[in-house]
């Protein structure tokens, strides 16, 4: 495997990503990590990723020379070149220009190793405002640019490279190119692994652990909860329990689609178990307005629901979890990241349940790679490709109250929105998009009658990571289409809005 050592820069699990795309393994591990728990690994390559200091700076994110010595090749990007050349004797100062975006970049030299089919002149990513002003001994320089007469030094010898831009950007034209020479060419890596490989690699772990144990999964119906039960059950079979509540808060259908999956008529041989809680979830979140209270009692009741369900099977010896790479990097138990996500849905469950164990089988895979092994297992495209949907559901897109009525007219709003933006090919526009019921009533006109009803609010974002987001320029036709189809099709909504607002100053949901 490759190993990347990061120094807090905030393309990091794009370097990760990037380099499973060459079909090769690799993992996230903080600078702190020390050499000996690295060498330790037997790695075939090593990339130090970019971050936010000045590597000549008291303080700043270092690593050890011996890195560099150990006879694995080695490649820095933005701040991790810095470091290296910084390190081994070079000079990295303030540059008198800062470059930042699309710049323009000449290759000279390694054009058989590290630029091997890159051309002599290459659009590359920069964003950085220390450069490199003189190279390490035994370094030649192999790229420049306008501005930076280092844009990347090499080491042959020694396999180092020390690269000023980020090839893990896709702004970077042949940056893939780039990783690709150096995580299987340079490194000399085999290049073998596949999802398939996953598949199959991770069935037999899971029966090897598991024996003939009982394991217990909380089915949300979200990806990554289907790909693992659909993982665990091609393992398992029976082994396998998966408890489904469905709290009344999904989106149109989606109960009936979980259980055509995964229920006894559906593709796999496991015990499912369907908890129709949504009068009790009703019951709860009567008179409640309150966003946060509403989070609370939803989370709650799903813990209770769910707790009463794992009694009523007595002990398991497994509580199956759906925790996926960038949760465990998220938590700052991979990489250097700072970012704590705070909705996580599952937090508190495993004190209510009677295991032995927790078992994370798809902890080492980014979503993308989720969604592969999800297409691998055999699971519908709808399933594989939802978009994220929250864990308290409509709950959170009923502004104020919730009631049964409101959640009909919400599910039956946003399946016309869906519809028709399937309809008009836009389905894969948006990242998230959904209706949602704004907690205003006003007056309008209908026939001849005077109406006083809700307003549903439309919302389509994109976005990278879902910290910041931009709203989608629906075309203004399919806007018209999807307000006229739910003005004239769900009762009790008479005015349909498009929620123009960026994140921040929004969230992507309204509450
Ligand atoms: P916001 O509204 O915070 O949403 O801009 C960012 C992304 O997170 C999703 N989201 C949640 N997911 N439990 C979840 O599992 C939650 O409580 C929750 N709140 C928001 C939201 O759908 C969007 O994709």
């Amino acid at each position: 495997k490759v190993i990347v050592i990061d120094f807090g820069g905030q393309y990091n699990q794009l370097v990760a990503r990037r380099v499973r795309e060459c079909n090769v393994y690799c993992e996230i591990y903080s600078y702190r990590t020390p050499i000996d728990q690295i060498k330790a690994m037997n790695p075939k390559g090593i990339i130090l990723t970019g971050g936010p200091n000045s590597c000549y700076e008291d303080g700043a994110p270092t690593y050890t020379k011996e890195l560099f010595e150990l006879g694995i090749p080695v490649l820095g990007l933005c701040y991790g070149a810095q470091l290296m050349m910084h390190v081994l004797g070079g000079k990295v100062e303030k540059a008198p220009v800062r470059e930042y975006g699309k710049t323009e970049t000449f290759i000279d030299g390694s054009k058989d190793t590290l630029f091997a089919g890159i051309e002599e002149k290459t659009i590359v990513w920069m964003s950085h405002f220390d450069y490199i002003s003189k190279v390490a001994p035994g370094f030649d320089i192999i790229a420049h640019t306008a501005d930076c007469p280092v844009a990347a030094a090499a080491c042959e010898d020694k396999k180092l490279y020390a690269i000023q831009f980020h090839p893990e950007v896709l702004h970077t034209v042949k940056g893939k190119e780039i990783l690709h020479n150096f995580v299987r060419n340079i490194c000399e890596t085999a290049g073998s692994w596949r999802m398939d490989s996953f598949v199959e690699n991770t069935i037999k772990e899971i029966r090897e652990k598991v024996g003939d144990g009982k394991v217990l999964l909380a089915l949300s119906g979200g990806v990554d909860s289907s790909v693992l039960a659909a993982l665990l059950a091609r393992a398992i079979g029976k082994q396998l329990t998966c408890v489904f509540v469905d709290h009344g808060l999904l989106r149109k259908n989606e109960g009936d689609e979980v259980e055509s999956v995964f229920g006894p008529n559906g593709n796999f041989d496991i015990n499912f178990i369907r908890v129709n809680a949504a009068q009790r979830y009703y019951d709860k979140l009567k008179g409640v307005e309150e966003p946060e209270r509403k989070r609370k009692i939803i989370g709650e009741e799903f813990i209770r629901v769910f707790e009463e369900e794992a009694k009523k099977i007595g002990t398991v010896d497994f509580l199956a979890q759906g925790t996926i790479y960038p949760d465990v990097v998220e938590s700052g138990l991979g990489g250097e990241s700072v970012v704590i996500k705070s909705h996580h849905n599952v937090g508190g469950l495993p004190d209510y349940v009677d295991f032995k164990e927790i078992i994370e089988p798809l902890r080492s895979l980014f979503k993308d790679e989720v969604r592969k092994a999800g297409l691998e297992l055999g699971l519908p495209e709808y399933l594989v490709f939802r978009q994220p949907f929250p864990g308290p559901g409509l709950g959170i897109r009923i502004i104020g109250e919730v009631t049964a009525e409101k959640v009909r007219i919400v599910q039956d709003a946003d399946f016309i929105y869906r519809e028709e933006l399937a309809n008009a090919g836009l389905e894969k526009l948006p990242d998230q998009y959904f209706a949602a019921l704004s907690n205003m009533r006003s007056v309008g006109v209908m026939g001849d009658e005077r109406t006083y009803d809700y307003a549903v609010v439309l919302r389509a974002v994109e976005t990278v990571d879902f910290m910041t987001a931009e709203a989608s320029e629906i075309p203004f036709a399919v806007l018209q289409k999807v307000m006229s189809r739910i003005i004239n099709e769900v009762k009790g909504v008479n005015r349909v809005m498009y929620d123009l607002t960026s994140k921040p100053p929004g969230t992507v949901e309204l509450e």
